[in-house]
């Protein structure tokens, strides 16, 4: 944070998905050093991050899979100056199901919301940075982009997506000091993984060379990471935070 701590002088940060699980540590982690703008899909879910962030940030509505919530929330943000340099794509869902069970919608929706969410949030923050000639994106996927996971197939797709589109983007505005980093988050205790049984907990844990599942702490720290100014030379990459679950 700047010395006096006034908040015009910091960063501002968007993470979407920040009412819960990992967007909800990344923004405990942001807030010091940065404004914070954290991302609910209802009004009281955005009114509550706002009062955990306090005079760090404020919370806002966003529908990642709605072209006009992603509009009206950008035109807001432009109408107060706080578009954001630092931009945490974290919203994600899964709606698991054998492929050939998989109905349109279930594909659908996974498709709309991880991977066309993340075009309609990235274009309108691009021409801030570009200008502004610094920023940072950072796209959080997940282990089963590279592993493959059955059941997932809509998921995995869209997280291999969201890589390739990681991968490209950076290559599209590396010559305007922005980076566009992905981070890969193996399997980590949140409302997502909350579904699985003890025997499944066990199970999995037993993969995981570091013998747990993760803490969101522990993705939070590497977004922060690849946000800071000592990741400056890093672009087009995915960090893998998955306890050596997947080293590929
Ligand atoms: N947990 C894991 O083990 C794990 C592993 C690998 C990758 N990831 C990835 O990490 C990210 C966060 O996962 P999580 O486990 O923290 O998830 P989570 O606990 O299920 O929270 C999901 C967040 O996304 C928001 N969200 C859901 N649909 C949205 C939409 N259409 N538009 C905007 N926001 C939406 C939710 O907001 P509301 O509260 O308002 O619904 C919530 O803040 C996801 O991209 C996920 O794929 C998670």
């Amino acid at each position: 944070m700047n010395e006096d701590g006034n908040l015009s002088d910091r960063k501002v940060a968007l993470v979407s998905g920040a009412s819960r699980g990992i967007g909800a540590a990344i923004i405990q982690a942001l807030a010091p050093d940065y404004f914070v703008i954290g991302t609910a899909t209802s009004q009281a879910g955005a009114a509550a991050i706002g009062d955990t962030l306090a005079d760090n940030g404020e919370g806002a509505v966003l529908r990642v899979d709605d072209d006009a919530s992603v509009e009206m929330l950008f035109k807001s943000l432009k109408d107060q100056d706080r578009m954001p340099s630092v931009l945490i794509n974290n919203a994600g869902i899964t709606s698991d199901n054998l492929l050939l069970r998989m109905k349109p919608e279930e594909w659908q929706s996974v498709i709309n919301t991880n991977l066309t969410g993340l075009y309609r949030v990235v274009k309108p923050v691009l021409r801030g940075m570009m200008k502004a000639r610094w920023g940072r994106i950072i796209n959080v996927s997940s282990v089963v982009a590279r592993m493959g996971n059955p059941g997932q197939s809509n998921y995995v797709a869209s997280k291999s997506g969201i890589e390739g589109f990681t991968r490209s983007l950076a290559q599209e505005v590396g010559s305007r000091g922005i980076t566009v980093n992905a981070v890969a988050p193996g399997f980590i205790d949140t409302d997502m993984t909350a579904q699985l049984d003890d025997a499944q907990v066990e199970l999995m844990s037993s993969r995981i060379p570091l013998g747990t599942l993760g803490r969101v702490e522990d993705v939070a720290a590497a977004v922060l990471f690849l946000a800071s100014d000592a990741a400056g030379y890093i672009t087009g990459e995915t960090l893998n935070v998955n306890g050596g679950l997947y080293m590929g």
